[in-house]
């Protein structure tokens, strides 16, 4: 089945080039088991796996997952600390694999708010797959969109200040190379599952014409087959980026 949604891919055009998903549904997923939340989020590490694998065989280039944001800071202290353990157990299971596969993880967001533990964790991935060129994973922890952009409101102020920039020149480029994904073509196409309809400030400068697919699949049972599907609803869509249609 998933060779046979490979092979449509194939043959239905572009294949995006980056794809950001918005991994949820981790504690419904639980609680519909009658399990502790934590539990869902730890079955939630196969379903990473399973993206990135059918990111690469699918050929996407950036596969960017939104892993912890600023608001989940505001989450139970005893579920903070699930995740943060998830994420060292993460790292240390799964970077000799991604490096194999030639992924190269990078992690972005505001890694000054993580505990050092999960600090240096996330540094071993990080320098243990550098130089990957099979696909680019950006994990983002600790990452808030709005905060990035005043992350870049301030930056660029300063450079005013400091008589480095003239406020003039101040355009889309200039203020994208002061994103966490400065250098990186904005996500093609952005995945939510759990059904959830809205973007809980995620990558809000980025994702202003990138198409959207909601998947009703919690994220723990999300398979690269869901992937595949997700990419073909993009490979029928049409983007116009506010122009008219081509036909
Ligand atoms: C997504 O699952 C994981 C994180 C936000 C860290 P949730 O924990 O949000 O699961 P639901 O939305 O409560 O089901
Ligand atoms: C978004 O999911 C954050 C991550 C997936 C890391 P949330 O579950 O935190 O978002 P809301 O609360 O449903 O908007
Ligand atoms: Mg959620």
């Amino acid at each position: 089945m998933s060779s046979d949604l490979l092979d449509r891919i194939r043959v239905s055009g572009d294949v995006p080039r980056h794809v950001a998903v918005i991994m949820d549904g981790n504690g419904r997923w639980a609680r519909a088991r009658g399990l502790p939340r934590h539990r869902g989020h730890r079955e939630g590490m196969k379903a990473v796996r399973e993206a990135i694998e059918g990111a690469v065989e699918a050929g996407v280039e950036i596969l960017t997952l939104f892993a912890f944001s600023t608001e989940n800071w505001q989450r139970p202290a005893q579920e903070v600390s699930a995740l943060m353990s998830l994420l060292q157990l993460y790292a240390r299971k799964e970077r000799e694999e991604l490096r194999r596969k030639g992924v190269a993880v990078h992690v972005l967001g505001e890694l000054d708010r993580v505990d050092p533990r999960t600090r240096r964790a996330v540094d071993t991935i990080v320098e243990g797959t550098s130089g990957g060129t099979a696909l680019r994973l950006n994990l983002m922890i600790s990452y808030g969109g709005r905060e990035e952009i005043l992350r870049s409101a301030r930056e660029l102020a300063r450079r005013v200040t400091e008589g480095r920039l003239a406020p003039e020149d101040i355009d889309e480029r200039v203020f994208a190379e002061t994103l966490f994904t400065a250098g990186l073509p904005d996500p093609d196409l952005l995945v939510r599952t759990s059904g959830e309809h809205r973007l809980s400030n995620f990558l809000l400068w980025q994702l202003a014409y990138t198409e959207l697919h909601i998947s009703p699949v919690l994220w723990p049972d999300f398979t690269r087959e869901d992937l595949f599907e997700a990419i073909l609803d993009y490979q029928r869509r049409e983007r116009r980026f506010g122009r008219v249609s081509a036909h």
